[in-house]
């Protein structure tokens, strides 16, 4: 990408903050630094000497006008995660040209989007879904018991919101109990690659090589798992999601292995973290509001409005890049054909344009256009199943306890993509 002289360059202070991945662990870091950038270059370039330049897209409005327009805005045709220079040159090497691992539907674009989307999005409907409610609320059940087992402490991320939304959606797919731990250490190893304390190596990523050696192997181990599912699917169709991928038709003709086993891993790694990042969110803003808590204990009706707010306040998905596919003007700024974007939902949702009182945690707002699922045509799949987590596991924690603080300092993960908290030590009083 050529910028011009005249396009708006970010401060380079800003920039390396940007993409440093410990910004992404200290909040308050990352929220003033949007915060700074909507008002002052709410459209601007970040230049640096490791990645491509790319625009910084910080305001709600620009973020939804960019999502919509997936005619201009294509996730296919550049890295859709922000990726170093270098990175991008091995991806390109190992994936012969693409600049992507896999190709999942976050890769693609129409027509082929629409096709591979339509696959599966009857399965996500809230009515399809709905069937499955109470085989949730039974998941949801035990790992509350779990909890309550705990004598009033735990550490909410790791003993309870990391294993719940995981042990849902391998449930959908179809994958056996007993693989869980791998599918969780896989993803984990996905996500929170930058992490020394959740990637592959447990080594601290300095060199681009070593983080994609990880991510790749981990990627690999991923599909290695998912070509058995898909071949015994097959031959064995089930009531799974499993089976619904493996016996996709696109074009008159069954889906490559490459596209299913991508299909696998976007929903086993996208369902999973996500919401974990969510619901351990919705109980940091809990513990630490107890007006809130004492408020959604006498009204559980307030819980769609946590759901939501929760979502909000933690955007766990940090951003999405998309590239032009022509010369556009947004929000007065010259967009050129080729030029990379950061979507940066949790400033999306932090706009003061949008939201009063952004930063706050509150069950009153009334309406919540947050856009943490993303918009438009790649909006995401999963967001009623989501959304049902979320509010059945609220459903039956409220009435069970009746106090709620913090019982240590919670952490963040330092994940520039998807992350959320990796530690939430709680003190709670059982009912
Ligand atoms: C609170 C939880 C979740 C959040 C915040 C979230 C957020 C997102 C975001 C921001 C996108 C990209 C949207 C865009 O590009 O416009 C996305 C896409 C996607 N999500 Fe989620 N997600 C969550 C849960 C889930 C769950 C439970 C699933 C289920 C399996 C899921 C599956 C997907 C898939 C398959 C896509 C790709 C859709 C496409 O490109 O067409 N997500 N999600």
């Amino acid at each position: 990408m050529d910028v011009a002289v005249q396009q708006p360059v970010l401060p380079a202070d800003v920039t390396t903050t940007l993409l440093d991945s410990h910004t992404y662990a200290n909040l308050d870091l990352l929220s003033s630094t949007y915060a700074w950038l909507r008002r002052n270059m709410p459209l601007g370039v970040a230049k640096s000497r490791n990645f491509d330049p790319f625009w910084v897209v910080t305001r709600h409005a620009d973020i939804l006008e960019v999502s919509k327009n997936n005619k201009v805005f294509h996730n296919g045709d550049r890295a859709t995660i922000l990726t170093d220079r270098y990175t991008d040159l091995l991806v390109r090497y190992l994936r012969d040209g693409s600049p992507h691992l896999a190709r999942t539907l976050a890769h693609m674009d129409d027509p082929d989007h629409r096709k591979y989307r339509a696959l599966t999005s009857n399965w996500f409907t809230a009515s399809n879904l709905a069937r499955r409610e109470e085989a949730i609320r039974e998941i949801a059940r035990g790992f509350i018991d779990r909890m309550m087992a705990r004598e009033r402490e735990c550490d909410f991320v790791t003993d309870v919101a990391v294993h719940y939304p995981l042990h849902v959606i391998m449930q959908i797919l179809g994958v056996p109990i007993e693989d869980e731990p791998l599918m969780l250490r896989l993803t984990r190893q996905v996500f929170g690659n930058l992490d020394e304390d959740l990637n592959r190596s447990g080594e601290t990523v300095v060199t681009a090589e070593q983080g994609l050696k990880g991510l790749q192997e981990a990627v690999d181990e991923f599909f290695r798992y998912f070509d058995v599912i898909t071949q015994d699917r097959r031959i064995r169709p089930r009531d799974d999601l499993a089976t619904v991928i493996a016996q996709g038709i696109v074009d008159d003709a069954p889906i490559g292995s490459f596209e299913a086993m991508s299909y696998y891993s976007l929903v086993s790694t996208a369902g999973h973290d996500t919401v974990s990042a969510s619901t351990a969110g919705a109980l940091l803003g809990l513990a630490t509001h107890p007006a809130q808590f004492a408020k959604l204990r006498e009204d559980s009706e307030l819980i769609t409005r946590l759901v939501e707010e929760s979502i909000r306040w933690t955007s766990p998905v940090r951003h999405f890049m998309r590239t032009a596919t022509e010369d556009y003007t947004l929000s007065g700024q010259d967009i050129r054909k080729g030029d990379w974007l950061m979507l940066c939902y949790l400033s999306g949702n932090q706009d003061e344009a949008i939201f009063e009182d952004p930063l706050a945690f509150r069950l009153d707002r009334a309406t919540n256009k947050h856009v943490a699922f993303g918009f438009g045509g790649h909006m995401c799949l999963g967001q009623h199943l989501a959304r049902m987590e979320m509010r059945v596991f609220f459903e039956e924690l409220l009435p069970r306890i009746s106090h709620l603080e913090l019982a240590g300092e919670p952490q963040h993960s330092k994940a520039v993509f998807v992350g959320g908290l990796k530690s939430l030590p709680l003190r709670f009083t059982p009912v």
